[in-house]
């Protein structure tokens, strides 16, 4: 039995349709009957009548912090997918942010060593990377560093990476990946699916920086061959394509049919941007949309290089272009 957490979000809902297709038996942890909806929806863009697959899957209620609940998740899986993770920049979420990437993390290492299952393969994110100098590229050997301005969500991914190093001192067999801003269909209302709406209702921003993209089925496929692989205890980038932000809005805006972004953000723009909505939190309540160090990324470059992952499975990534244009046009198809 294979555990997958993570599965009404993107990574994990196309992960549990590979899974399902390959007829693995498959539990996923869920928190709320409505969230399972989503995954249903990425069911969906791979063939309409999805129920039978989706019906295979064995679901259980558990949040990754409720240890009761997660030890009967555990019971007779031989291998766990960790993809449930909070995501969010926003600095005052990051107690949660702990609570949920590490100690999160931390419980699943935890079950992963006392119930002696073969391999665990952890999601986390290129967040987790240090810098270069020069512009050089970022591998899985650009070590983190603290000195840095992290995000919070950063922090915290950094944080479970060490959990699952941890583990693996504990006698675990694990592999992470890393992968950039991953790209996938039937998840619209936030995180990557929601920039094709938001490129549909019309952008009129870009920015100077540059951003590595992954395509979600690229991920999975990594994921699975890692996971039936020999290869342990090691972290993999996963990043297709290095593209600058101004070629990548432009073809969410051309995939879904709508007006190009055709004026520059500056980093002047963005300094005041992310001051603004910082002040608008304040006063309203509302949810940060640009924090410090997102205005920072959208205008760095920096470009990663998915080279290790390429020779241990001989691995050829995705077109992205194709990826953007497949997903645009099943947005327009199946709103
Ligand atoms: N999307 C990207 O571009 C990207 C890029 C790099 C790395 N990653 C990493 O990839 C992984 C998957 O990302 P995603 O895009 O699929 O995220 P997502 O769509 O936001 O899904 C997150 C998943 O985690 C679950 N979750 C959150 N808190 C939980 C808790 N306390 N207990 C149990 N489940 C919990 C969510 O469940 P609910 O539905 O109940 O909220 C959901 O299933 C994450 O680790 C993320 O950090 C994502």
């Amino acid at each position: 039995m294979i555990l997958v957490t993570g599965g009404t979000g993107l990574v994990g809902a196309h992960l549990l349709y590979r899974l399902v297709s390959e007829n693995k038996k498959v539990r996923a942890i869920y928190r709320n009957e409505r969230k399972i909806e989503n995954t249903k929806s990425v069911f969906s863009y791979y063939t309409e009548n999805y129920n039978t697959l989706f019906n295979a899957i064995e679901w259980i209620q558990a949040d990754l912090l409720d240890v009761p609940a997660l030890s009967e998740a555990f019971i007779g899986v031989t291998k766990v997918y960790h993809c449930a993770a909070f995501v969010s920049f926003e600095p005052d979420k990051y107690h949660l942010l702990r609570k949920t990437n590490i100690e999160g993390t931390a419980n699943i290492v935890n079950f992963c060593v006392s119930n002696n299952i073969e391999k665990l393969c952890y999601v986390s994110s290129i967040a987790t990377l240090g810098n270069t100098l020069n512009n050089e590229y970022i591998s899985e050997e650009t070590n983190w560093n603290p000195e840095d301005d992290n995000s919070v969500y950063a922090i915290t991914k950094y944080g479970a990476e060490m959990e699952v190093w941890r583990g693996t001192q504990e006698g675990l067999d694990a592999v992470i990946v890393n992968p950039g801003v991953i790209l996938g269909a039937g998840i619209w209302r936030y995180g990557t699916g929601n920039l094709f709406k938001k490129a549909h209702k019309g952008l009129k921003y870009y920015t100077s920086g540059s951003v590595g993209l992954v395509s979600v089925d690229d991920v999975v496929s990594v994921m699975t061959r890692l996971m039936d692989s020999d290869i342990r205890n090691e972290r993999f980038v996963l990043v297709a394509e290095n593209w600058t932000y101004k070629d990548f809005l432009q073809a969410l805006a051309k995939a879904v049919h709508a007006k190009w972004p055709k004026k520059l953000a500056n980093s002047s723009l963005l300094n005041i941007a992310w001051k603004l909505d910082w002040l608008q939190h304040k006063i309203t309540g509302k949810r940060r949309q640009l924090t410090k160090q997102i205005a920072k990324s959208l205008t760095t470059e920096t470009h990663y290089s998915s080279d290790k992952i390429k020779t241990a499975l001989n691995y050829k990534f995705k077109a992205v272009d194709k990826t953007i244009a497949a997903i645009g046009n099943y947005y327009l198809n199946r709103k």
